[in-house]
């Protein structure tokens, strides 16, 4: 990318996970132009990261150390978020958040580049990226939003487990191995999860509220309330976990305000910044070939849903670590860096 050949000073807090990697990864792959390099683990645990070709041992945060950064990508956890972002960005740190501390936080911009960029401003130097279920309905329908304003959506959403992190990633080839050793699905969970994930779907994603939703259900709909800057949208959804290790699937109703049809839709959803969309009822995205290191979101098996008048069904897949996460966030140090 071109940046009037400015150089930015990189850090990089949870460099050794899931996200971290894919975003180091994206930064030498998009060119970014990264001045010094700093990365940053938990410090319980040695850990090294290649970057550009060299090896660098991760340390413990501290503010000192992250002050030297222009950029600072949070892809840890919230309390680390919490510890040390807003002290960054009031001493002109930008901060960029993976996690879902701020997310919510008013006067912190909540951010998809290509649906709302436009609230980057160099006063706002805490910047959220959202949760990583909600960016595919989030980028699929912001056209038909705008155009036709959408009044209720309902999701299933259908989560990989790399969305929960290494360790979750790691706990579904250990039931896969376990299986193959003894011939038996786990019945109970090996680690992470609170049900066996091989062969296996459960619909709980987080913990569970009074009301019974869960923590994702929940984040899915005040998120996109706000990136869509709409209160009014009823949003109701079940998220789920799948077997799958890498990307997430969406299954979408969605009712709009102002009459449509399947061809106007299909021509906006043709020119939906990011989106691309599958128009033959055979062919749809799926995980394994549209969900794994891609940069856009994908949908398909768009229909009329037989439940109500200009009600509307949509499948949409996007890669969770990439525009999920490490890519939605490498786009906005790219905004920030033409700021
Ligand atoms: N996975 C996704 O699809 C996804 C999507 C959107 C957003 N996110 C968010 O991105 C963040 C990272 O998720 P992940 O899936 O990459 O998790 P992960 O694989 O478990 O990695 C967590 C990273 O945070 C580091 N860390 C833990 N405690 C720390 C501390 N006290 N100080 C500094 N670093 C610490 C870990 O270092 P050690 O190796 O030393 O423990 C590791 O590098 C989370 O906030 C998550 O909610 C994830």
């Amino acid at each position: 990318m071109k940046t009037n050949n400015k150089k930015f000073n990189i850090a990089v807090v949870g460099a050794s996970g899931m996200v971290g990697g894919e975003l180091l990864g994206l930064l030498e792959k998009r060119r970014f132009p990264v001045g010094e390099f700093y990365p940053f683990n938990s410090g319980r645990s040695a850990a090294k990261v290649s970057f550009r070709g060299k090896k660098y041992p991760c340390t413990a945060p501290t503010l000192d150390a992250l002050k030297k950064a222009d950029i600072v990508f949070f892809v840890s956890n919230e309390e680390v978020s919490d510890k040390f972002a807003p002290r960054l960005a009031a001493a002109g740190v930008w901060c960029i958040d993976d996690s879902s501390q701020f997310r919510l936080a008013p006067g912190v911009p909540l951010v998809i580049p290509e649906v709302n960029g436009r609230e980057l401003t160099p006063a706002k130097k805490l910047i959220a990226g959202p949760n990583c279920t909600l960016t595919g309905a989030a980028v699929a329908l912001a056209l038909v939003h705008e155009k036709f304003r959408v009044t209720e959506l309902r999701l299933a959403t259908y989560q990989a487990v790399s969305g929960a992190g290494k360790a979750a990633m790691g706990q579904l080839v250990d039931e896969l191995r376990a299986y193959l050793k003894t011939g038996a699905p786990a019945l109970r969970p090996l680690g992470k999860f609170p049900r066996p994930i091989a062969f296996n779907v459960f619909p709980q994603v987080g913990g569970f509220d009074a009301a019974g939703d869960s923590g994702e259900e929940n984040k899915v709909e005040a998120e996109l309330k706000k990136i869509w800057g709409d209160k009014r949208i009823k949003i109701s959804s079940t998220a789920v976990r799948v077997p799958v290790l890498r990307g997430h699937s969406l299954c979408a109703w969605f009712k709009t305000a102002r009459p449509c049809t399947p061809a106007a839709l299909k021509k906006l959803f043709l020119r939906t910044p990011g989106l691309k969309f599958f128009e033959r009822p055979g062919d749809y995205p799926t995980p394994l070939e549209n969900g794994d290191r891609t940069d856009i979101v994908y949908a398909g098996r768009l229909r009329r849903a037989k439940t109500a008048k200009n009600e509307y069904q949509l499948w949409i897949v996007s890669d969770n670590l990439y525009k999920g996460a490490a890519l939605n966030s490498v786009q906005i140090a790219e905004r920030i860096a033409k700021l």
